[in-house]
């Protein structure tokens, strides 16, 4: 009797030890499980896509984070940024902080590995002719000052992601580059990126690269569009083909950087 129960327990026993073994060693991580704790704990400020809003930074397709190592990012988590709005999320458990970093990884594009066809050389007349790109970003020192430089802005990201940043406009405008039109006191209108403001002043900045300051009582008018500059029509000005045509030239651009100065920010192991 007892010999009967002790090999049936037995066998139960190596079941479980066979279905659990490879388990343990395929899905350490768990991204569903990620993407809970990150809806829950990071998109309130990050933004649900983590490409940044009001309260805190990009951290999906910015290249300072999507260069860094798991365990980087493990520790950003685990010990939050001191003196930022970066809270500490210590009281995940290990496996909570793997599980968002790996969610992270997803939303950062990581995780795939689809190549991209187009053709640089028509991608790079796109940017600086019809596409108007170059009117407000710089790749190689050419270009305008308004927006990001995209020099490099492609190593790091997936294809699908860089396209996302073309045709789909973020959920949260982010701080600093939110469109706003004036009219001055002269009856000058101008569309700038707000900048800062108090009570009294605005800082806009304009296409040529300046701040510029008005004291916001002597404008005639000042509204706040509340949306990006970067244009949002992407998505029916070009075609799939011309999209591919620009991120190939922008890749081929990120190619040709010497990798020591990608990554300026140093960080404490
Ligand atoms: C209360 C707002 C807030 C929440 C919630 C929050 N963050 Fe942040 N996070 C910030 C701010 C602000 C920064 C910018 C810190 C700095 O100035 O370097 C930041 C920076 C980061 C960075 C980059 C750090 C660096 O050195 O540039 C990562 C990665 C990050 N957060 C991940 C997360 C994850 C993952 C979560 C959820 C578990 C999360 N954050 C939740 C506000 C927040
Ligand atoms: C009228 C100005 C303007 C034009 C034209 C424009 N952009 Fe933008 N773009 C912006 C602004 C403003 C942002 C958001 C803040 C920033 O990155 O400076 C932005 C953001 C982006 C981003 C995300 C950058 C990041 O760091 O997350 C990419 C990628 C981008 N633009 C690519 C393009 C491409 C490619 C074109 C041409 C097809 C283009 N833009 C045309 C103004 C413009």
């Amino acid at each position: 009797m007892n010999r009967v129960r002790f090999i049936v327990t037995l066998q139960y026993r190596l079941l479980a030890l066979i279905v659990t073994a490879p388990m343990c060693l395929m899905a350490q991580t768990d991204t569903a499980a990620g993407a809970k704790i990150f809806a829950t704990n990071c998109s309130g400020c990050h933004g649900s896509d983590g490409r940044g809003g009001e309260r805190a930074p990009n951290i999906a397709t910015s290249r300072n984070i999507t260069s860094l190592s798991d365990k980087d990012l493990s520790n950003i988590i685990r010990t939050g940024v001191t003196g930022s709005g970066m809270p500490s999320f210590s009281f995940f458990e290990d496996n909570g902080i793997a599980n968002v970093v790996a969610y992270l990884r997803v939303l950062q594009g990581k995780t795939s590995n689809s190549a991209i066809t187009g053709n640089p050389a028509a991608g790079r007349e796109l940017f600086f002719g019809y596409a108007e790109c170059s009117n407000c970003h710089m790749v190689h020192g050419e270009g305008g000052y308004i927006a990001s430089d995209l020099t490099d802005f492609a190593s790091g990201i997936s294809p699908e992601n860089f396209r996302k940043a073309i045709i789909q406009a973020p959920e949260v405008v982010p701080a600093g580059s939110q469109r706003v039109d004036i009219v001055t006191a002269t009856g000058h209108p101008i569309s700038g990126v707000l900048r800062s403001e108090d009570n009294f002043d605005i800082v806009i900045l304009t296409r040529d690269g300046r701040f510029n300051r008005y004291a916001k009582s002597t404008l005639r008018k000042l509204s706040y569009t509340g949306q990006s500059l970067m244009p949002t029509d992407y998505k029916t000005r070009l075609s799939p083909n011309q999209i591919d045509d620009i991120i190939g030239y922008l890749m081929l651009s990120a190619s040709s950087i010497e990798p020591v100065n990608r990554r300026q920010k140093r960080r404490p192991e």
